[in-house]
């Protein structure tokens, strides 16, 4: 596991303010650096943090580009529950990024196949992605890449589960406004990024984050692709580790 650095911090404060030190560090390296980010409730006390060190310790976006994992299909920027509008809630209104340097996929763009294809020009026209940041679903999904996606998959559409429509139903009006597709960096996309930066919080994550370090690679288990990349951080907190 000598490409997986595995950091157990002792909450889920501290995980985020140690994952929030670790962009910290690449972008004061790398003024411009491309990250990769993640929506969903995991990365929420991160993003807190770094809206901290660019108000506090003079963090500067202003050089940094950013790729969101996904969006749901269609959506409008303006519904607050498109990822787009989380993004400037949690990170974007709060610190110094230039808006023509956020890129995340098109909720309302007309031609799904064509915004798919062009978000890989617009990673490659960047220079790829330095740091990727990931949470893991349940079931290992990182993105909407749930479990049988190829792993050679690169940005695409897929068809929401059932499931998943029904308990994310909770956060819109009905469940017939829930979108039914969304469109997802490929888990190509995610591991040709340079670094990969996964988090994990709570005991419900433990069994996943087991199999997705120490278990069988497998597209039934997305994340466990991540044993074949040669640069990770997994940070986490005790109750995410506890099987490890
Ligand atoms: C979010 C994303 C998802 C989440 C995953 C975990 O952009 O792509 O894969 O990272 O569903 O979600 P939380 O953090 O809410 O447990």
């Amino acid at each position: 596991m000598n490409n997986i650095k595995l950091v157990v911090a002792k909450d889920y404060n501290d995980m985020s303010e140690k994952a929030a030190k670790i962009i910290f560090d690449h972008v004061k390296n790398k003024a411009d650096s491309v990250l990769g980010l993640a929506t969903g409730s995991t990365p929420v006390g991160m993003y807190r943090n770094l809206i901290e060190m660019h108000t506090n310790s003079k963090l500067d976006f202003s050089g940094v580009t950013t790729f969101n994992l996904d969006e749901y299909y269609p959506i409008s920027r303006t519904n607050d529950q498109s990822y787009y509008y989380f993004m400037q809630e949690n990170l974007f209104k709060h610190v110094n990024i230039n808006p023509h340097n956020i890129y995340i996929p098109h909720g309302e763009a007309s031609d799904i196949e064509t915004e798919c294809a062009n978000y890989e020009k617009q990673i490659d026209k960047a220079g790829g992605i330095d740091l990727q940041v990931l949470g893991i679903g349940l079931n290992g999904h990182i993105g909407f890449n749930e479990p049988g996606t190829p792993f050679h998959s690169l940005t695409h559409a897929i068809e929401l589960h059932e499931s998943t429509i029904h308990s994310n139903a909770r956060f819109f009006e009905s469940k017939a406004d829930v979108p039914k597709r969304a469109i997802t960096m490929g888990i190509k996309t995610v591991m040709l990024s340079r670094t990969i930066l996964l988090l994990a919080s709570g005991e419900k994550k433990a069994d996943i984050l087991f199999r997705t370090l120490f278990g069988e690679i497998t597209t039934d288990v997305p994340s466990s692709v991540l044993q074949l990349h040669n640069s990770v951080f997994v940070i986490v907190d005790r109750e995410a580790a506890k099987r490890l």
